[in-house]
């Protein structure tokens, strides 16, 4: 029996490969979903997969981020014990399908996403379900600051365009299209950035933006804090810089948040929301996006598209694979359409 950790006592490497054999399962039974209108039947699709997959990891794991509670979706619950129990104690955060109505309704860059730290390393929202967010690659890291996040937009694209060597018209700046951002893009337009918005799926859009050469600069807006978590996995592993700041959208979030001492002005950084560079990040594509491929279904097998990384080693691979028929079947039987 192995571990679970390499000789410097940091989560093995063979662990990455089988988070990826987590989010792929996911993605399997969730694509099958796709343009169906159903938002909660490819969730719970997902769910089930991702926890029997699960199941197999030899990992003493606890889900602290289990994305769900905000929409009552179907989801892993917060403190759910997963993997075979030995391996190393770890915190999961997941989102079976990150962007349920994305794949609801076939839009793209929906994706499955599970990221894994040592226990007690990620921060907890409490009764916070929104958060203000603002993520950039490494090259940018030194270009933000907490304040970044109340500063004008003009003054932070400015620092980040000069940091990337790039005008600030040539930015592009992913946004939730969501109407609590209607200033916020009119901002970045007068500015002279590119927006790209997207209706759901700031995990996808911070992914991105944490990415080099994905043709994303920086996420900024306001999301859900679980996604907020996650992301700050992906944003360490890739050594990127995220700031996160609680954001209460809905009626009773603020005097909830305040009632569990969660103080609403700080402004945390992905150093804050993921405390160990000894992270892991998997993402699997489900509907077609930017970053990965979506699942593609044939008689024959599927092919899934995923990432995943290392934050010790700072390595990213890009994984295709191919499942054979079996493999589907038993995707198919679990959650029969
Ligand atoms: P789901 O996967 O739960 O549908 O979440 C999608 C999402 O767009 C997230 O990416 C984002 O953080 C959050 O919802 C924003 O919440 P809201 O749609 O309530 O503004």
């Amino acid at each position: 029996m192995s571990s679970g950790l390499t000789m410097n006592g940091c989560l093995g490497r063979d662990l990455t490969l089988e988070l990826v054999r987590v989010t792929e399962a996911a993605a399997l039974a969730a694509g099958r979903w796709m343009g169906r209108g159903q938002k909660d039947a490819g969730d719970e699709a997902a769910v089930h997969a991702m926890r029997a997959m699960l199941r197999t990891v030899d990992i003493n794991g606890v889900v602290v981020i289990g994305e769900g509670e905000k929409d009552e979706a179907p989801m892993l619950f917060n403190g759910e014990a997963v993997g075979t129990g030995q391996g190393p104690a770890v915190d999961i955060a997941v989102d079976p399908v990150e962007g349920t109505s994305l794949l609801a309704h076939g839009r793209p860059d929906s994706i499955a996403v599970i990221g894994v730290a040592p226990r007690g390393t990620m921060w907890s929202p409490g009764p916070g379900f929104y958060m203000n967010k603002l993520v950039v690659g490494r090259e940018a890291r030194e270009a933000i600051s907490p304040l970044s996040l109340t500063a004008p937009v003009a003054d932070t694209l400015a620092a980040i365009a000069a940091a990337k060597h790039k005008a600030v018209t040539d930015l592009t700046v992913f946004v939730l299209d969501k109407p609590r951002h209607a200033e916020l893009i009119s901002a970045l337009r007068t500015a002279g950035a590119r927006v790209l918005t997207r209706t759901d799926g700031d995990v996808a859009g911070a992914l991105m933006a944490a990415t080099p050469g994905s043709g994303v600069d920086v996420l900024m807006g306001i999301g859900g804090t679980p996604e907020g978590v996650i992301a700050a996995c992906a944003v360490r592993a890739l050594g990127g810089a995220m700031l996160g700041q609680l954001a209460p959208q809905k009626p009773g979030e603020r005097e909830a948040l305040l009632a569990a001492g969660l103080d609403l002005d700080r402004v945390l950084t992905e150093r804050d929301l993921v405390c160990s560079d000894d992270v892991l990040f998997a993402a699997t594509g489900i509907t077609d996006g930017l970053l990965m491929q979506g699942v593609r279904y044939a008689d024959s097998g599927s092919t899934t598209h995923s990432i995943v990384m290392r934050g010790k080693s700072r390595t990213r691979r890009v994984i295709q694979a191919e499942h054979g028929p079996n493999e589907l079947k038993t995707v198919r039987l679990c959650h029969q359409i």
